[in-house]
């Protein structure tokens, strides 16, 4: 080797040492700000789904005067008095066996397979007295698994607001579902019968919703030219609002236990 490729190498070697301890150090300091943007974007979706969000405060301002955080067991209906929201990491309970369930496939509309039976969800207050419960849901479409936030009135029965804020569908086709115009259908919409044993009655019909069909106030217009992904919406609510989801919690608030 001559002596002017080995300075070259020299020089390589150290520039790659010096950018891999730049990208390494990077990477440390700015994981605690990636975490923040992370809580504040996940608040500002909760904030977005209860129609909170318009106001001229910040985002932190708007939540911590506004939302109550609890955990839930889904089975019981529950608050987890003992467990502190601000410490609970859903992450973690939905894999900690302890709490992890699997889910009978007839029973899994939102084919999700298994789901934690603690469950964190907000409470918004006015006045003293419960406003709207907002919940996270989450389900297969197409692509992917599509999460979302659902606030529902203190009826515990109509949608107060509904968004996505994740999922891996197409862009035009199934991502569609995180359109403003489509999610503003919701708003207003029953998620049970009002027979009195409360049955999911959700639905993402294929093209409009027709206002004489009499399930109109329980329907949605599908998304054209993604009917697998409504499929997996309307399944994401049919489950989320079943037993095995928030049926038993909703059902306590009707009833004035949770209050
Ligand atoms: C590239 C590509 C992307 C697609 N993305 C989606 C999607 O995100 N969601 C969906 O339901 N269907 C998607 N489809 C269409 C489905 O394969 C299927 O044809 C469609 O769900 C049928 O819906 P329709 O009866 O409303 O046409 C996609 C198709 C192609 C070729």
């Amino acid at each position: 080797m001559s002596e002017t490729a080995g300075k070259t190498l020299t020089v390589a070697g150290v520039l790659c040492g010096i950018c891999s301890v730049l990208v390494a150090g990077a990477v440390v300091v700015l994981r605690p700000q990636q975490v923040i943007n992370q809580q504040l974007d996940l608040k500002k979706n909760i904030l977005q789904a209860a129609g909170l969000f318009e106001s001229k405060e910040t985002i932190e301002e708007i939540y911590s005067k506004s939302v109550q955080p609890v955990v839930i067991d889904v089975k019981t209906g529950e608050i987890q008095t003992d467990i502190d929201p601000a410490k609970f990491s859903q992450d973690k309970a939905d894999r900690d066996p302890q709490y992890v369930e699997e889910i009978p496939q007839k029973e899994d509309y939102g084919a999700i397979k298994r789901r934690s039976r603690l469950q964190k969800v907000y409470i918004v207050k006015k006045d003293g007295a419960i406003d709207q419960l907002i919940f996270h849901v989450y389900g297969k479409g197409l692509w992917s698994t599509m999460k979302g936030f659902l606030a529902v009135d203190r009826d515990g029965i109509t949608i107060r607001g509904f968004n996505y804020y994740a999922h891996g569908e197409t862009p035009g086709l199934g991502g569609e579902i995180e359109n403003p115009r489509w999610l503003a259908q919701w708003k207003g919409k029953k998620i049970y019968d009002d027979s009195g044993d409360y049955r999911p009655k959700t639905k993402v019909v294929k093209g409009q919703v027709n206002p004489q069909d009499p399930n109109a106030a329980y329907s949605v217009d599908g998304l054209s030219g993604a009917t697998l992904t409504s499929n997996g919406v309307e399944g994401t609510f049919r489950y989320w609002l079943s037993d095995s989801g928030y049926k038993s919690f909703l059902g306590k608030v009707r009833e004035g236990v949770i209050q």
